[in-house]
């Protein structure tokens, strides 16, 4: 049964009262009105309207005291402020607050019906939206909870049976048997990685993070990473040149996440650079930030590319048997540290990819 969209007019002038209730007779709303601030509230918790009109200047509790409790009751319902014209400024001040739209006095009824359309439209829209969030977010629950029960356990089952298998036989096997079961291992230990990189990138709780902040030296993250993608890079002849001080500030964060982060943007830098280029790496302060630059000269970004680069599971058109996972880790553990990751690219010259982290700041 569809319900028809519910308004609540607060005004302590029975003018402005009677005339909306007329306007909107046969109109396909359901109306309640109240003529003052505290029964206005008290209606906006029975009746659960999607739309409130108030009047900013009431005797006793003020429109923006309305204001301010609908948002607590329910942040969706949309308000619109009826205002005279002296008063158009504080109606500015009152959109400021939250206010979606504001109707002055006098107004005729077309005018009045239409910021009523337009209002109910938009608590429509909001809803949706709401409604819409929550469904993706239950997919990739879902999603999430598939590839753990149905692939992630049951592979690791085989996992551990294999190394039982390879330990019991180990006496009996041929060079070439046991060569095969190198292979089935590698293959299955990949095969997890890949898992445990979907449900990474899936993962809700990358929030979780925050957690394990500590104040620590940008050094720190980034020599893991070097660390990590040394043999990477002496296997391309790449030469990695980093010139970043230690005195640098201190920065807010998990050093184990940014560490992936850092591997995962230094190891594209490699993985899309020819043999025997260069990357280099900066840091430097800029005004609360601070700011790590990764800069190679490898094969580049195309512009069609370059707005899809975070997004997970995408691979560009040059993406060398990869998963299309690692920008999208790497921008959810950014994005968790309130930091942000910058990109810019020219085809055949290079690529820079800067990652701005808010420094650390002593709360008083
Ligand atoms: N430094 C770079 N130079 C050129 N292209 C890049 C660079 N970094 C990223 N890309 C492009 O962006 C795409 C997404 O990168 P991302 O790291 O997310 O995935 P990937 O490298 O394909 O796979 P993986 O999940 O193994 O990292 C890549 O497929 C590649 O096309
Ligand atoms: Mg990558």
């Amino acid at each position: 049964m569809e319900t028809k969209p519910k308004i609540l007019i607060i005004d302590d002038e029975e003018v402005v009262l009677d005339s909306c209730t007329q306007i909107l007779k046969g109109s396909g709303y359901q109306l309640k009105i109240a003529n003052d601030g505290l029964r206005g509230v008290e209606l906006v918790r029975e009746y659960q309207p999607d739309l409130v009109f108030v009047d900013l200047k009431m005797p006793g509790i003020s429109g923006f005291e309305v204001l301010e409790k609908v948002r607590e009751i329910d942040s969706t319902i949309v308000t619109v402020v009826i205002t005279g014209f002296a008063t158009v400024s504080s109606a500015v001040d009152a959109m400021k607050k939250g206010a979606y739209d504001f109707l002055p006095k006098p107004f005729t009824p077309d005018e009045f019906r239409m910021i009523a359309r337009r209002g109910i439209e938009r608590r429509r829209l909001m809803l949706e939206t709401i409604a819409l969030r929550r469904e993706k977010e239950l997919l990739r629950e879902q999603f999430a909870s598939i590839v753990s029960h149905e692939l992630k356990a049951p592979l690791g089952a085989v996992q551990q049976n294999l190394f039982a298998l390879d330990f019991e036989l180990e006496e009996k096997l041929t060079e070439e048997q046991k060569a095969k079961f190198g292979r089935i291992k590698i293959r299955i230990d990949e095969l997890l990685k890949l898992i445990n990189s979907w449900l990474r990138v899936i993962s809700v709780d990358i929030n979780k993070l925050k957690d394990s902040f500590a104040q620590v030296s940008i050094t720190k993250p980034i020599s893991n990473a070097l660390e990590s993608v040394a043999s990477l890079a002496e296997r391309k002849n790449i030469e990695i040149v980093s010139s970043i001080s230690d005195q640098l500030p201190p920065i807010l964060g998990d050093v184990l996440s940014l560490s992936e982060v850092f591997v995962n943007i230094m190891g594209n830098s490699i993985k899309y650079s020819p043999d025997g280029t260069k990357v280099t790496l900066t840091a430097e302060v800029q005004g609360q930030n601070l700011v790590t630059t990764i800069q190679d000269g490898g094969i580049g970004i195309s512009p069609e590319d370059l707005p899809h680069i975070f997004d997970g599971f995408f691979r560009g058109k040059s993406g060398q048997a990869g998963h299309g996972i690692g920008l999208a880790v790497a921008h959810q553990i950014v994005d968790a540290h309130h930091g942000s990751i910058n990109v810019t690219s020219e085809l055949g010259k290079g690529t820079t990819f800067m990652v701005s982290l808010p420094l650390f700041v002593n709360s008083p």
